[in-house]
Formats: structure tokens, C-alpha cells, sequence
């Protein structure tokens, strides 16, 4: 086995997190604006003078900075998987090992050790599960689970012989996916810890052939995601409990048909407005280039689209923020999808050679975890929106105008003032409270934190098609555990598809 081969996989993928960037320059933190959209508006006249008029104007201001720069900074380190930990606490880990606890509000850092090749973290109760990998630039040793309690303390909980661990988390259970990256057709194995046992039970079930790069929870089953353990070869994905795993088939493919020299890596999977969403790159493994990436989505694991491809271009990580996908690049971009499903460039974003991991911290906040120019930085786009109400030039209307009118402009729909309500009314009879049944409590609700209840709110959005969003189809009772509290085409219905077709504004 060649030392080309021993660059597969994720080892590959490890390549291009901590292989060299080519992209250099100045960091710029420049605000951009977004235009002012005017709500409210002009009171039907039918006199041919008129008081002025005022007008509320607001302003949407979106600005990046950088919260946390390594410090020393390690050539080529970046943040590749991050976790909220509490609202604006942010655990972040590297390729390289490092854990770092940073506190958004308190802009403070607390370095919390050196561990194996970070590669997801899964939180359960109190404590946070961290897969990690010895790769071969750390001499290819045992993967291991670490666990971080609500102190944190850290402690090995897990120790594999294959040499790289990713982690999921269903219920109280967590799932350890170990492969070894040799290209050779290894298989990767599951074990499990449940709830309340003190070992884990190790190698429950094997996955054949492949090696998984990353798990999420969805529909009751835990959905982990990889590709072939070989050096040409195409995605693999497979779901399941317990020691029973099967594969999923009918994968879309971004290789071309029987290349000898293409292999499709996972780069991220999230469930995202209930749908489960994968990012994924082709490599060349011999020489370890990108050669394109896409992401799919499927709303049953069975039936998949094609959200967006990346030509020369890794997408590394992808977020839903603002009801809106934003979707993470190596080339250092940030982009977002558009209502017409085009990446759009987010503007103002500081250079980096690889924006790896990405979270949304609240309604107004996202945060990636970028390959700085020098080492790991975590980069954050803040929105703030400001209101000023200013006169507006009279409307003239000459000559006789009795009985007509300029007919008023709708008033924007918003989160406090339209949806809100209806919630309350309709929704958090069930989805509030201090001890809500497990999968109600997927949609919680506190009626007093606005901020919370309104990311929650915007993920079951979908902008492109808001009928579809989970949203309205749970609410009007399309295989929901509360049946039909909407009724289509209602007041109430009609309004949250206005909401959501306007932007989803807070
Ligand atoms: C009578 C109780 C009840 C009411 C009222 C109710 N729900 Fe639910 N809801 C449930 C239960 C039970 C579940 C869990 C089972 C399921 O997924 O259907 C659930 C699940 C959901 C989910 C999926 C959970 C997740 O992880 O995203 C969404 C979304 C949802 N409800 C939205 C709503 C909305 C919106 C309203 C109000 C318009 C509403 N519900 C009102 C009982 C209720």
C-alpha cells in the first residue's frame, strides 16, 4: 500500500482540511446593506391636499467579524465541527485536535486540551460526545469517544482499533461509526451506548466496504453517511438502531459513470425543515484535488433532489439561517441559496482557505468555523435590523378625486405582531410546557423567549415552496401527533404562507 493510498477517504478529506490553501490577503470586515424595504405606508386620500405622511423604514444590516483567531495559530487548522453548547457558547474542534469553549456574549476563549482528529460532536443530557480520529498525520492510531460532563470534564469513553470515530446522538443513545481508511474495502463498524449503561456495546453491526464521514438523527433512526473504502468509488448511506442498520440505495452521484479516479465523500449531513440534507465532494485521490461537490435533500430517504453543485468547489458544511440554506465552501465562500435555488456569494465574508463548519447561534446570528490564513478563526455574520420612521413627500392629487383611493400597500407580515399570536392560540397548548413528551418537544415553544421560539419557528420553513413547510404541513394535521389544528386556506393558514413568502421576517 502505497502513501498515496493511506491519503484516502477521510484521511483525503483530513488532506484537504489541513492541506495547504492557495488563497492569501487581507481580511475585510466591511458591512454590507442590504436595501431598505419600506412596510406601512400611505392613508387613502380623497382631498386634494393631504397631511404629509411618515413613512417606517427598515434597515437590514448584515456585518461579519471574527470572533476567535488561534492563538498560537497552527498553519493550516481550522474549526471543523462546532456545537452549541448554551445560547452563544460554542464548543469548537479541530482537525488537529484542539478544543476550544467560546463564549459569544463574554467574548472569551477557554482552551480545553488537545484530543484525536475532532469530527462531530453529539450532546446528550448534560454531556457532550466528541468522535475523533488519529489520522494518518497524527501516526494513524485508535479512534476514540471522548465525553465532556456538564463541568468539563473530559474522559475516554470509547476506545476503537479502527482509526476514526464520528458520532450521533438519538434520544439518549449514542451511535459511534469507526472506519479505517485504507482504500483496501475495510468495513466500518457501529457500537452503541444507551441511556443508562456503563459500556458501550462495540461493534453491534458492520457496514460493509465503506467508511462513514458523518451521522445525524432523523425520523426515529439514525442515518450515517460515507463512501465506498476504496479508491474510486461513490457514496454510501445506511440507517438503522441498534445492531440493525441497512443500506439506503438510489443515491444521486456528482462522479462521472466508472472513473478509476473519482471518489464521492460526505462532507455534511443535516436534517434541516425535516428533510434530510447531504453535502458531498468528488476527489481525485491520487492527487488529492477537488473536483466538484453537490447537496441533495429528501424528504423520505428514498426520493432525492439536487439542491445545488459546486463546480471545482467543496461545499464543507451547510446551515439553514434566516429560512434561508447558507452553505460553507473550501475555497474559503460563504453562499446562500436563493428562491430560485442559485448559490449566492454572501458579501463581506473574511478570507479564509476553507469555511469547514457552520451553525446558526440564534435567529440573527451564524457562525463558521473557517482555515484562517494562520491557523482556526471563527467567523460570525450578525444581522441588525433598525426601524426609523421618516415624512414622506405628500402624495398630490389633482382635481376632483372624490371617492378614490391609492390603495394601501399590505402591511409586511411579521413574527411578533402576525405568527406569534397564532402559536400561542394554536400551538403551545402542546409544544410548551417543562416536561413535554420527547417528540413534541422537537418543536418546543417558551412563548417568553422570542428569540428562541422564532429560530425554532424558521427551521420548519421552507421559502422555495412555504406550502411544503413543515410548519403548515404538521399544522394542518399531514401526519402530525396533534392532528388538524389549521385548516388550509384559513385566516390563519393564509397568514403564515404570506409570513413565510415574505422572508420570514422577525
Ligand atoms: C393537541 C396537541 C398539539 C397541538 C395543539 C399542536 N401539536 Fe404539533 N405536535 C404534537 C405532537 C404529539 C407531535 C409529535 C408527533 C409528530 O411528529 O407528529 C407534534 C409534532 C409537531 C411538529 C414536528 C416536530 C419537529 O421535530 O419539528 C411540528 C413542526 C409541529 N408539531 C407543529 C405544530 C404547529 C405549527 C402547531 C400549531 C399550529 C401544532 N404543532 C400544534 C401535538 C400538537
Amino acid at each position: 500500500m502505497s502513501h498515496t493510498r493511506l491519503a484516502l477517504g477521510s484521511a483525503l478529506l483530513m488532506g484537504l482540511l489541513v492541506g495547504a490553501g492557495c488563497n492569501s490577503g487581507s481580511r475585510s470586515t466591511k458591512a454590507a446593506t442590504v436595501a431598505p424595504t419600506t412596510s406601512a405606508t400611505t392613508t387613502p386620500t380623497t382631498s386634494t391636499t393631504t397631511a404629509p405622511t411618515t413613512t417606517t423604514v427598515t434597515t437590514t444590516t448584515v456585518a461579519w467579524d471574527t470572533p476567535y483567531t488561534a492563538t498560537p495559530a497552527i498553519q493550516n487548522d481550522s474549526l471543523i465541527a462546532l456545537h452549541l453548547l448554551a445560547p452563544d457558547q460554542i464548543l469548537a474542534g479541530s482537525p488537529l485536535g484542539q478544543i476550544q469553549l467560546i463564549d459569544l456574549a463574554a467574548g472569551t476563549v477557554v482552551s480545553e486540551g488537545s484530543y484525536g482528529s475532532v469530527s462531530a460532536f453529539a450532546a446528550v443530557g448534560g454531556n457532550v460526545f466528541i468522535g475523533t480520529g488519529q489520522p494518518f498525520f497524527m501516526q494513524g492510531g485508535q479512534g476514540e469517544v471522548f465525553v465532556r460532563d456538564a463541568q468539563g470534564n473530559y474522559t475516554v469513553s470509547l476506545d476503537h482499533p479502527l482509526t476514526a470515530i464520528t458520532v450521533a446522538a438519538l434520544g439518549n443513545d449514542v451511535y459511534a461509526f469507526a472506519s479505517n481508511y485504507t482504500g483496501n474495502g475495510d468495513a466500518a463498524t457501529v457500537s452503541q451506548l444507551t441511556a443508562n449503561a456503563v459500556a458501550w456495546s462495540q461493534d453491534v453491526a458492520t457496514l460493509p466496504s465503506c467508511q462513514i464521514n458523518k451521522a445525524v438523527a432523523w425520523r426515529n433512526e439514525i442515518w450515517a453517511a460515507g463512501s465506498d473504502n476504496l479508491l474510486s468509488g461513490g457514496l454510501r448511506l445506511f440507517r438503522g438502531t441498534g445492531a440493525n442498520f441497512t443500506e439506503v440505495t438510489g443515491l444521486p452521484s456528482a462522479r462521472t459513470p466508472n472513473s478509476a479516479n473519482e471518489l464521492q465523500l460526505v462532507t455534511d449531513i443535516q436534517v434541516i425543515n425535516g428533510e434530510l440534507y447531504i453535502s458531498t465532494v468528488v476527489t481525485d485521490p491520487t492527487v488529492g484535488n477537488v473536483i466538484t461537490g453537490a447537496i441533495y435533500r429528501s424528504f423520505d430517504g428514498s426520493a432525492w433532489t439536487t439542491v445545488a453543485t459546486t463546480p471545482n468547489d467543496s461545499p464543507m458544511a451547510i446551515a439553514q439561517h434566516q429560512g434561508t440554506l447558507f452553505v460553507g465552501l473550501i475555497s474559503g465562500a460563504v453562499q446562500s441559496v436563493d428562491s430560485t435555488g442559485t448559490l449566492v456569494a454572501d458579501t463581506g465574508v473574511p478570507t479564509s482557505t476553507g469555511a469547514m463548519s457552520m451553525i446558526e447561534v440564534d435567529a440573527d446570528t451564524l457562525v463558521v468555523g473557517v482555515r484562517g490564513t494562520a491557523g482556526a478563526e471563527l467567523i460570525r455574520r450578525v444581522t441588525t435590523v433598525a426601524t426609523t420612521t421618516v415624512a414622506t413627500a405628500t402624495p398630490t392629487t389633482t382635481g376632483t378625486t372624490t371617492g378614490t383611493t391609492t390603495a394601501p400597500a399590505m402591511p409586511a407580515i411579521t413574527y411578533t405582531a402576525d405568527v406569534k399570536p397564532i402559536l400561542v392560540a394554536r400551538c403551545t397548548s402542546c409544544h410548551s410546557g417543562t416536561s413535554l413528551p420527547a417528540a413534541v418537544a422537537g418543536y418546543p415553544l417558551t412563548i417568553t423567549n422570542d428569540t428562541a421560539d422564532y429560530a425554532e419557528t424558521v427551521n420548519r420553513t421552507n421559502p422555495q415552496t412555504p406550502d411544503a413547510s413543515l410548519l403548515l404541513t404538521k399544522a394542518t394535521g399531514n401526519a402530525h401527533g396533534g392532528g388538524a389544528v389549521l385548516t388550509v386556506g384559513s385566516a390563519e393558514h393564509t397568514t403564515l404562507i404570506q409570513w413565510i413568502q415574505g422572508g420570514s421576517v422577525r
